[in-house]
């Protein structure tokens, strides 16, 4: 098999200026929803989506991983870095992400807060790249999404120096037991060097796969105004 030769032809549907929202957190609303299957209209699509959730639940298979984004990094020298982490909330400010304040994505914000997210959702055929300065949550809210996590994750958060060397598994898990006996009986506070991030946008675009790779762009840009700019762009 020749990895080159592994092609595939965006055909679903295009996009157009017309059918876009003129604020860019809505529009990315619309097409996460579309992603998620929740704006199922039809008797048949709804059948197909009921059908299609049964197979899966019986498969054992997890639904797609929506709210799983790429996001990029720079260190002091410009060198970029990139990871998944999940979308946990967006709304008119921007884009929420949890992770720890110390890991290298957490270093590398604090000298510099620009930074870029990639979302791929390939049943749509669709992606969604946005950039901006990423700002801590107020402590309140990361407080409040902390205590929502399973209690498991809650000691992990306690036990992992995220993005430090580590001598093996069996270090790593005794970590874990023994932040497990430390808070045993209590609830599990957040962790001061753990808690969510707020990307705000500068910039949003939405890219639709179109046969013959003549894809469909469109980007926002915000204004000074804080109004916001829409472009096509060639794919
Ligand atoms: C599907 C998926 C979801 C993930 N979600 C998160 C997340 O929400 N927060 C997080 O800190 N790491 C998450 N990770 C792990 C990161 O990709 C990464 O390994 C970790 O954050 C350390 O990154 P860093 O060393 O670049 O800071 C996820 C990984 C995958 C594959």
């Amino acid at each position: 098999m020749s990895i080159a030769d592994l092609r595939r032809e965006y055909n679903l549907t295009g996009l157009r200026r017309s059918d876009l929202e003129a604020d860019p957190i809505a529009q990315f609303k619309r097409w996460f929803a579309q992603a998620a299957g929740a704006r199922a209209s039809g008797r048949v699509r709804k059948f197909c989506i009921k059908l299609y959730k049964t197979l899966l639940a019986a498969s054992g298979a997890e639904p797609m991983d929506l709210t799983a984004m790429s996001l990029a990094t720079m260190d002091a020298e410009g060198r970029p870095s990139a990871r998944v982490v999940l979308l946990k909330g967006v709304d008119q400010r921007g884009f929420i992400f949890y992770t720890n304040y110390e890991s290298r994505k957490g270093q590398e914000l604090a000298l510099n807060p620009q930074a870029a997210l990639v979302f791929y959702w390939s049943e749509q055929e669709r992606q969604v790249c946005v950039a901006g300065e990423v700002t801590k949550l107020p402590p309140a809210e990361s407080d409040a999404y902390f205590k929502s996590r399973p209690r498991g994750s809650r000691i992990a958060a306690w036990a992992s120096q995220q993005s430090a060397v580590v001598r093996d598994r069996a270090a790593l898990e005794e970590k874990w037991q023994q932040w497990e006996a430390q808070y045993a009986g209590q609830e599990v506070p957040r962790p001061p060097f753990w808690g969510g991030y707020l990307l705000s946008p500068a910039r949003i675009e939405f890219w639709q796969g179109r046969p013959n790779r003549l894809h469909d762009r469109f980007r926002y840009t915000r204004q000074p105004d804080q109004s916001w700019r829409i472009e096509r762009l060639s794919p």
